[in-house]
């Protein structure tokens, strides 16, 4: 997302060391190859249908090769794809969603009320999910995140004067989306109406799940069970369960409430400030004045899990997976078929997790696996400097996890994860974003996408897993764990370190095979094992000499076989990629385009809007609305070869 200016800097100054030695960051640690079996028979049909979610492979196969030709790096307000591929638009901020008979048409100037943007796709999509229908590679569901707001563009009139109604709107454009899609011919379309279609809000009922569900630090006064929370939070990055949920992470929550002038330690911790980020809800909503509702930061931060067939569920908050800003959250199986969910906190000197769950996965789909995510064990990250790492179990009673520490029960371990975390010493990572599975070799791959305070004055310095200072460019890391995905060891490496080699300052410059691009952020195997890369860097970076001859945020494919590296998709001016969907053949992928126009700030200019960019309407008037855009090969064939 975009990064304003109280994000993620200053929640992490426990002392906790980050001790490891500085290695070369180009050395490779030698991993093994796969080592687990198939899935098991009972599980084949759901596993067949979805990419990078799976077992260890039965052996280690090479993806195809890369046969399309790569793009220059881009600096205009468009978007390019390769030769003999086709781009369409699709679901941009504000179109109807399509609930029968309530599709209110999207207003360019900005002026549709709060009731009317909660039936409309809410603003700065992020991560996406396919589900298709019966099967189907060219009619299913999108279940999509909407991230954030900005809200001098989501208001006539931008945030002059700042009412009631603008925050209820605000909260409107946040939340996830559900809509049907359909390939009519060579293009994908919205089908309106749909009885899927559906918005989920601020307003929206969540059930809590896990061991946090009713806690004490989880009550207030509008829920005195502390097992119901209205709406969902900066929903960042989004993953498929082998059992046809869609997982979505809670990432930058803090930045909606205000604090007192002295935020106590734990909302310190969190990086909760006076003000947030300047969204200003706390001005006509209590529930985000925390001198009125001191527990309702606690009730987000979680990963949510919702079933996108079922128009009428009830989403889910799963506390067992551990309170966080969370990225993202995705699903690798164990032979005996127990789900491991890892997930990195995007933050800066945060943590990588991972869950174990105590029950193996029921054929049966949403309804049968329903409490799979409720039991289990939530691990931490650390990375040492041999090239091996461990798992340290976040639970209450191990360790220094003991109530003379502040942590009475498990509740309070996972709702303060990150306390529990400086505590057993684990690594602080440069913002962990998405994770992707190798199903074919086992690895598990993260983005590091960037940390401009590595290495400061008062800061942690550089470690084996993070060692470059003033980290601007970011990088991916990659594991492999021992034995099975439930191993409590692993051997890791830095699969690539992204940047120019050219930069004039060392610490910027990368090992790329092939095109260059920084900030990696979004990341997913495709259903024949590609592995795709989407980048967001900030505005401000881009004006920068380390990224001259990069340009645009983009998508790029990667052979891991031969580690090359080919730039696929340019995009507008100042907007972030994201969103990296496949379908089941391979010959869709869905993309999301946020924040086009993003300026500086993180707050367009209501006189302004289209200031920066006018993607994709390129109205007069008009201004940048965040889009999917659908990508196909002219020919029909499959993407990126
Ligand atoms: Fe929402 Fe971590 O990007
Ligand atoms: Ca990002
Ligand atoms: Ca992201």
């Amino acid at each position: 997302m975009a990064k304003h200016p109280t994000t993620m800097e200053d929640s992490n100054r426990s002392s906790n060391p980050s001790i490891h030695a500085l290695s070369d960051p180009a050395r490779r640690v030698l991993l093994r190859g796969g080592t687990g079996a198939a899935l098991g028979a009972t599980l084949a049909p759901l596993a067949a249908a979805l990419a990078g979610c799976a077992a260890p492979g039965a052996g280690v196969t090479a993806p195809p090769q890369l046969g399309f030709k790569g793009v220059e790096p881009g600096l205009g307000d468009r978007l390019v794809v390769p030769e003999g591929y086709v781009a369409t638009v699709l679901a941009p901020w504000g179109e109807a969603v399509g609930v029968p008979g309530r599709m209110p048409a999207f207003k360019p100037d900005a002026s549709n009320s709060a009731a009317e943007q909660a039936l409309q796709m809410g603003m700065h999509h992020d991560g996406m999910e396919f589900f298709a229908l019966s099967g189907s590679s060219s009619h299913g569901l999108l279940a999509l995140n909407h991230e954030y707001t900005d809200d001098g563009l989501l208001h006539f009139g931008g945030m002059q004067p700042w009412t009631a109604e603008k925050v209820r709107k605000s909260q409107a454009a946040h939340g996830l989306s559900v809509i049907e899609v359909e390939l009519a011919g060579d293009r994908w379309r919205m089908v309106r109406p749909s009885r899927h279609a559906r918005r989920i809000t601020m307003d929206t009922p969540f059930a809590v799940g896990g061991p946090a569900a009713g806690h004490a630090l989880m009550k207030t006064a509008a829920d005195p069970a502390g097992r119901l929370v209205l709406g969902t939070l900066n929903n960042c990055a989004a993953s498929q369960t082998p059992w046809g949920t869609y997982l979505s992470g809670e990432e930058n929550w803090a930045g909606y409430f205000s604090t007192s002038d002295k935020p106590d330690a734990h909302e310190l911790r969190w990086g909760l400030r006076p003000k947030g980020f300047g969204y200003r809800w706390h001005e006509h909503d209590a529930r985000f004045d925390t001198t009125r509702t001191p527990n309702e930061p606690n009730r987000f931060g979680w990963v949510v899990e919702l079933d996108p067939h079922d128009p009428d569920s009830t989403p889910v908050k799963r506390t067992a997976l551990g309170r966080a800003a969370h990225e993202g959250a995705w699903v690798a199986v164990t032979r005996d078929q127990r789900a491991v969910v890892y997930s990195g906190e995007d933050a800066r000197f945060e943590y990588i997790y991972k869950f174990v769950s105590r029950d193996r996965i029921q054929p049966g789909g949403a309804r049968a696996n329903r409490e799979l995510l409720d039991h289990g064990t939530l691990y931490v990250a650390r990375f040492d400097a041999d090239g091996r790492g461990r798992w340290l179990p976040l639970v209450q009673g191990q360790g220094p996890l003991t109530a003379a520490q502040g942590f009475a029960d498990q509740g309070e371990v996972l709702i303060k994860a990150r306390q529990a975390s400086d505590l057993l010493g684990a690594t602080k990572m440069d913002r962990p974003e998405w994770l992707a599975i190798d199903s074919r070799s086992g690895h598990v791959y993260c983005t590091l996408t960037n940390n401009s305070l590595r290495g400061e004055a008062g800061r942690p310095g550089v470690d084996a897993a993070n060692p470059r200072a003033n980290n601007s460019m970011g990088g991916i890391i990659r594991w492999h764990e021992d034995g099975d995905f439930d191993g409590l060891g692993f051997a890791w490496n830095h699969f690539v370190l992204a940047g120019d080699p050219a930069n004039p300052r060392a610490e910027a410059r990368g090992n790329i095979k092939g095109d260059l691009f920084g900030c990696p952020d979004g990341i997913a195997f495709d259903p024949r094992g590609l592995l795709w890369i989407q980048t967001d860097a900030h505005a401000t970076q881009m004006y920068k000499g380390e990224f001259a001859r990069i340009g645009n945020n983009q998508m790029l494919a990667c052979d891991t076989a031969s580690g090359e590296i080919r730039r696929f998709l340019t995009a507008p001016t100042h907007c972030e990629v994201t969103g990296l969907s496949f379908t089941p053949d391979a010959r869709t992928v869905f993309i999301n385009i946020q924040h086009p126009g993003e300026t500086p700030s993180d707050r367009s200019d209501p006189a302004e809007p289209a200031r920066y960019s006018n993607w994709p309407d390129y109205m007069p008037g008009g201004r940048p609305r965040s889009a999917t855009v659908a990508i196909r090969r002219a020919d029909g064939g499959p993407i990126g070869s």
